[in-house]
């Protein structure tokens, strides 16, 4: 069975199923962690290569204050308690996303885990922290322009595989599989430029009751696709008879 190399995923839900338990949303968001713990290892012992979550995206700090700070000191406190077992695991950790805004607690804790990890080569667990995909292509253009603006880059230069290179992802390849829970069918402005040829799978489950036999069945739909990239079926057998 094919694997994906690259597994991005939006957690949704957390909020709805609290509320079909009749609990607070940050129940939720707590059940979630969970979750999120238990797939990054079965992702690992499945052979996956890089694991990109989407964690807090630019627009949730609308989200009512009480629930944003919630957020920030669960995500505050899973750092430092289990970064640890993380690298015990092999994972190594990074974070993409604008940390302008982001508290400096939290600053420090991702820069520590990310050279705590640095050399760790079992998996890649990208965090999409403060992070939206329009704010990655707009940061790249910036890059990109003051690289012409110095002369160290012609306008004429900037070609496709260039402004990968200035994406906050630049380092990994493009998620060959986007999984998103709970029902909703949006990108929600995650990777934008990076899920042009992702396969995409949706499943009404929410995101803490998304396990192991969830992560399975999402794999198994992206074996079952045929990925073209453009081409037609009878050019990918012949590809293949040559490789
Ligand atoms: C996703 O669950 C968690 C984060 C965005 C951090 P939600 O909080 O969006 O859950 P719903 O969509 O309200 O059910
Ligand atoms: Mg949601």
């Amino acid at each position: 069975m094919e694997l994906p190399q690259h597994i991005a995923i939006v957690m949704d839900g957390n909020g709805r199923w609290s509320k079909a338990r009749a609990k607070p949303r940050h129940f939720g968001h707590k059940a979630g962690l969970e979750s999120l713990k238990k797939i990054i290892e079965a992702a690992a012992k499945r052979g996956i290569s890089y694991l990109t979550v989407f964690a807090f995206g630019m627009e949730n700090w609308l989200r009512p204050s009480a629930e944003v700070n919630y957020l920030m000191n669960l995500f505050l406190t899973a750092l430092r308690r289990d970064i640890g077992r993380l690298h015990e695991n092999g994972i190594r950790v990074q974070f993409i996303g604008d940390r302008q805004q982001v508290h400096a607690d939290l600053i420090q804790n991702m820069q520590e885990a990310e050279s705590l990890t640095r050399d760790n080569s079992r998996m890649t667990l990208i965090v999409a922290f403060n992070y939206s995909g329009r704010w990655d292509i707009g940061q790249a253009c910036q890059l990109l322009a003051e690289k012409v603006a110095a002369n160290k880059l012609s306008a004429a230069d900037i070609n496709e595989e260039c402004i990968s290179q200035h994406l906050s992802t630049a380092a990994w390849p493009d998620p060959d599989l986007f999984i998103r829970t709970s029902g909703e069918q949006r990108l929600s402005n995650f990777l934008l430029w990076q899920l042009s040829y992702a396969e995409l799978y949706f499943t009404n489950k929410h995101w803490p009751e998304f396990d192991e036999a969830e992560l399975d069945k999402a794999i198994a739909f992206y074996a079952s696709r045929e990925r073209r990239f453009g081409k037609i079926s009878e050019q990918l057998l012949i590809g293949a008879e040559h490789a």
